[in-house]
């Protein structure tokens, strides 16, 4: 395929070499003079494991050279690479400075140009970007059409610096964003050879997962720096820690605990967090990593109470209020929250949970509900038919898998939120929590 990369920086460098490799024909394209003369002289204009090396060879081969020229390099091309920067603005916002010239570029080529051509985007955009920014500019300079003249993708890259060359042959998965099957089709037989998951998905999800990949590896870089700075302070060894941190596959290292939905409660994680936050300031030690997570937790409950009240309906019917399914513990239950602050508005409430019944609790369980929360009590209901007969808006607590059918059952004057998710139907659009209406 003929593809020009526009960009000769760190991505747009590591993606010219490494697709040439692969056997295409590439047209590098910067405004600096200088890294153009460096392509075309054999030399790779950034310092990277193996890329020296590949773009001395395939200059040599005639299968990579560079220009300044954008209107030449799309003319000569099917394909065009986007991977110019995308620095931060003094506020963080992203600075689309690069991208909106790029853009203008490319339309003004297009213009003149009769073949369907493909841009994708490998920056890393703000989702909407595509929409907002990319499509329309083109649009403006090309008088083209999307989708009839021109085709787009977002192809986000997740190749690290110092070992891009070796990441681009083993991706941890490639990621094509589509709005035409014939552009991501395109886009998709240039990773055809690439032994990593392909996932074809829509723009804005595309968009989405660069940014939620990087801060999620920031994330866990700050906690487990978190942790060893405690642990030096406990006089524990700090890598032992984390590597029988790390054994877990199950709990720790997976997907567990990662579908977005309602707030985390019960007698364990609230309390913990609590006392490592505790013993961290007794060592004077500041983790605001750690100190952060139950102040969101508490904006997830908040949240939780807005949707309801939203719904403007003053009789309100909870499923399932033990902290979790297949449990009757109450204590600290994220939705036994909601329901006191739902009281304490004044609303009407009757709630039911197949497993607590309060004549069966026992131990810190019962003195919890019976000296704690005995108003609670007074609101429950046998059976969850009585909530759904009477109730006017239906929150789901936790995902007992009797809440499945629920959405089947509602009346037509009724609402459901669906806090755990538990009822999402299939290609309904995805949000969290679920309403509806
Ligand atoms: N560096 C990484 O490891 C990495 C990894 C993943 C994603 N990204 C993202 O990829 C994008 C590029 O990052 P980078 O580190 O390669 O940036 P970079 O600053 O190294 O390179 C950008 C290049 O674009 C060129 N450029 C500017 N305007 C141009 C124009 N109109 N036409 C052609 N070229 C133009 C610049 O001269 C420069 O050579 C950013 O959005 C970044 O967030 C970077």
């Amino acid at each position: 395929m003929k593809i020009s990369v526009f960009g000769l920086g760190y991505v747009g460098t590591v993606c010219a070499g490494c697709f040439a490799v692969e056997g295409h024909e590439i047209v590098g394209v910067d405004p600096v003079q200088v890294k153009v003369d460096f392509i075309n002289q054999g030399h790779s204009p950034i310092i990277e494991p193996e890329i020296d090396g590949i773009i001395a060879r395939h200059t040599k081969t005639g299968r990579i050279r560079a220009t300044t020229d954008p209107l030449q390099a799309v003319m000569e091309s099917d394909l065009s690479f986007v991977c110019v920067g995308t620095p931060s603005l003094p506020n963080g916002d992203l600075d689309l400075r690069f991208i909106r010239r790029i853009c203008e570029q490319i339309g003004e080529a297009l213009r003149t140009k009769d073949a369907y051509h493909t841009v994708v985007i490998r920056s890393t955009i703000l989702p909407g970007t595509m929409h907002k920014v990319v499509i329309p500019t083109i649009e403006e300079f090309s008088a083209k059409k999307i989708g009839k003249d021109f085709g787009v993708c977002n192809n986000p890259e997740f190749l690290r610096e110092g070992t891009a060359v070796a990441d681009f042959r083993q991706p941890p998965k490639t990621v094509i964003g589509e709005m035409d099957r014939l552009s991501g089709d395109l886009v998709a037989s240039l990773y055809e050879a690439i032994p990593a998951p392909l996932i074809r998905t829509d723009l804005h999800t595309a968009e989405m997962i660069k940014y939620v990949d990087n801060c999620w590896h920031a994330l866990k870089i700050g906690f487990a720096n978190e942790i060893g700075n405690l642990c030096d302070s406990l006089e524990i060894d700090a890598q032992k820690v984390m590597d029988i941190f790390c054994e877990d596959r199950k709990l720790n290292i997976s997907s567990a605990y990662l579908r977005p939905g309602f707030a985390f409660g019960g007698s364990c994680l609230p309390k913990d967090l609590r006392a490592l936050s505790y013993q961290a300031r007794m060592h004077d030690l500041q983790l605001p990593i750690l100190n952060s997570v139950l102040p969101s937790n508490e904006m997830q409950i908040v949240r939780g109470l807005k949707q309801v009240m939203e719904t403007g309906n003053s009789r309100i019917g909870v499923l399932g209020f033990s902290f979790k399914a297949g449990t009757d513990d109450l204590r600290e239950s994220p939705m036994i929250e909601v329901i006191e602050r739902l009281i304490g508005k004044g609303y009407d409430l009757r709630i039911y949970d197949r497993n607590v019944n309060i004549a069966a609790l026992t131990g810190a369980n019962r003195e919890f509900i019976l000296n704690r929360i005995p108003h609670i009590s007074r609101l429950m209901v046998p059976e969850a038919e009585d909530v759904l007969a009477w109730a006017q808006t239906i929150v789901i607590g936790n995902s007992d898998p009797e809440f499945k059918k629920v959405p089947q059952k509602l009346r037509a004057d009724q609402c459901l939120i669906d806090f755990v998710r538990m009822t999402t139907p299939e290609g309904k659009y995805d949000r969290s929590p679920l309403t509806y209406a």
